[in-house]
C-alpha cells in the first residue's frame, strides 16, 4: 500500500545523490513493487523536475513500472545461451495461450511477464524465474504446469 511518509523518506535520503533520480526510482520500486503514481509529484518537486520529467523517466525504462506487478512473477531468459534453446519460441508460445506481452499481466491480475538477459542458468537452458526460484531446462508443457501450479 500507498504510504506518503516512506517514500518521502526515500527521496529524501537519496536526494543529494548526482544523479539522484534512477536511484530514488529504484529505491522506490524496489519498496513498493512498482513505482506509485502518488510519488511522482514527491520525486518531481524534491529534484526540481516536471512531473511529466519524471513521468517520462518511469515509463522509458522498462525496469520500472507504473503500475502493480501481477501477483506472480515470470521472467524468462533471452539472452544467447537460452536462446539457443529454444527461449524465443517457448516464450512466444507462452504468451500466445496465457494472452501476454513482455512486460505484460494477465487480465486478473495473476501473472506477469517480464523478460531477463541471463540468469547464470546457461547449462540448463532455457531458464526462467518464477517469483525468484529458478526453473531450468524449461519446455511448453513444463513451463505451463509449472505456473499453473504457482498460481492454484
Ligand atoms: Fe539464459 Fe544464461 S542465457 S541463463
Amino acid at each position: 500500500p500507498w504510504d506518503e511518509a516512506l517514500a518521502a523518506g526515500i527521496i529524501r535520503e537519496l536526494a543529494g545523490l548526482e544523479g539522484a533520480l534512477l536511484p530514488i526510482l529504484h529505491a522506490l520500486q524496489e519498496r513498493f513493487g512498482w513505482v506509485p503514481r502518488e510519488a511522482v509529484p514527491l520525486v518531481a518537486e524534491a529534484l526540481n523536475l516536471s512531473r511529466a520529467e519524471v513521468h517520462g523517466v518511469v515509463t522509458f525504462y522498462h525496469d520500472f513500472r507504473a503500475s502493480p506487478p501481477g501477483r506472480h512473477v515470470l521472467k524468462l531468459c533471452r539472452a544467447e545461451a537460452c536462446q539457443a534453446m529454444g527461449a524465443e519460441a517457448l516464450a512466444e508460445g507462452f504468451m500466445r495461450r496465457h494472452g501476454l506481452a513482455w512486460h505484460g499481466t494477465t487480465g486478473d491480475g495473476g501473472l506477469t511477464l517480464e523478460p531477463v538477459f541471463c540468469l547464470g542458468l546457461c547449462a540448463c537452458a532455457p531458464a526462467a524465474l518464477l517469483d525468484g526460484e529458478p526453473l531450468a531446462r524449461l519446455d511448453d508443457a513444463l513451463l505451463d504446469g509449472l505456473v499453473e501450479g504457482a498460481r492454484a
